[in-house]
């Protein structure tokens, strides 16, 4: 379990979030890292797993993709390795991630770690996204500025750089120690020796993601058909212009889509889908029937959630409240109900990243969960350890 030190959550979202760059020196207590290089290097050569090395030889950058067959090929001069995702595939990884749980799941991306040798880093750079960066083993120097104009350089067409910012932060930062840059906030982190980093990324999407997922919804269930009418249209003098009035109409069309239940629904199953779907590989999954799912929550059998799954679901409003008979939620952009008796004790599985029936009984839940979690498993959502 990691859990932040002297840290309040409610003053950091007043003052930094979204807002300045803050060091939080020992966040961490006796930080214990979630991996090693060794690890690393290992996640890095596999197919499914996001990675490059960034390395810089007297002026020289060079970046390589992963799959990596020989990590130490692309190691040369100043280098990171840099692996997109270890929360999805190391258990440890993500429980360092779910420090930060304050912040809605829907919000939040990935873990990337890096590992760098003495001097390495990426260059100083933007990023769209707020990011909290933990120091693991090793030191490295940060440099964060407040945004701005800046020249940008691409020493590599994969490698976009700027030059020239002012630093408000220069800290250099100790095993625990967090730095929380938000968005478009100018930064440089030179390792000062063979170092681990963590970034716990953030999502924000933007509208044109809204919209393109929002018309894949709409075309997938055949949804806002209305179609426009103007049974009061006048005759028009030019036959191509159009009226301001008309654009209005389309704009009430479109408003009134925004107001419904369908739209709310869209959004949490948009929200409910990670930055990278993950694919869950069908020969991996065992599957169990119903009855062998019972006997394993009767015999308190721990039921372990994948570390890459995260449900979601919708605050329900006040004017909605008598109306309401499931409970849903969803999970990489499907739906799942069950009646509103059974929330409490779906929420409680859906929230731990390991479930199991306390005092072994199954008299006060209803079959509607049992369900819920076989399906839940023979989906490779969760197992039975
Ligand atoms: C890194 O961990 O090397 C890069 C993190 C960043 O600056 O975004
Ligand atoms: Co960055």
């Amino acid at each position: 379990m990691y859990s932040l030190n002297n840290f309040d959550k409610q003053q950091f979202i007043n003052q930094y979030w979204q807002k300045k760059p803050l060091v939080i020196k020992q966040g961490f207590d006796n930080f214990i890292d979630p991996l090693d290089e060794h690890d690393l290097a290992g996640l890095s050569q596999e197919p499914s797993v996001d990675s490059r090395i960034v390395s810089q030889t007297a002026n020289t950058w060079q970046v390589s993709h992963g799959p990596f067959e020989d990590v130490n090929a692309h190691c040369l001069g100043a280098w990171s390795l840099l692996v997109q995702s270890v929360d999805h595939f190391v258990p440890e990884a993500d429980q360092l991630m779910r420090a930060f749980d304050f912040i809605p799941h829907w919000r939040m991306d990935d873990l990337m770690v890096s590992f760098s040798n003495k001097d390495a880093g990426v260059g100083s750079h933007l990023d769209q996204y707020d990011v909290f960066i933990i120091q693991g083993k090793g030191s490295r120097r940060w440099q964060v500025g407040l945004p701005g104009n800046f020249n940008k350089i691409n020493p590599h067409k994969d490698l976009a750089q700027i030059s020239g910012f002012e630093p408000v932060i220069d800290q250099v930062l100790q095993p625990g120690d967090i730095i929380y840059i938000p968005a478009n906030h100018p930064h440089n982190g030179v390792a000062l020796e063979e170092c681990l980093n963590y970034s716990v990324g953030f999502r924000a999407p933007s509208q044109q993601d809204m919209l393109s997922s929002l018309a894949d919804f709409a075309i997938d269930n055949n949804l806002f058909n209305q179609r426009y009418t103007d049974k009061e249209l006048a005759p028009r003098e030019f036959s191509g212009e159009i009226k301001q009035q008309e654009v209005t109409r389309f704009k009430h069309m479109l408003q009134q889509l925004l107001e419904t239940e369908q739209f709310s629904n869209w959004a949490a199953q948009f929200l409910s889908q990670s930055g990278e779907k993950q694919e869950f590989d069908e020969q991996d999954i065992q599957i169990f029937s119903h009855q062998d799912i019972v006997g394993k929550l009767k015999a308190g059998v721990p039921f372990v959630r994948c570390p890459a799954i995260k449900a979601v679901f919708l605050e329900q409003p006040l004017s909605n409240i008598e109306k309401i008979e499931d409970f849903m939620f969803y999970i990489q952009g499907e739906v799942f109900s069950v009646p509103l008796n059974d929330k409490e004790l779906v929420l409680n599985f859906l929230n731990r990243p390991v479930f199991y029936l306390e005092n072994n009984t199954l008299d006060q839940s209803s079959i509607f969960f049992t369900q819920l979690v076989t399906t839940m498993v023979n989906s490779g959502y969760w197992y039975p350890e």
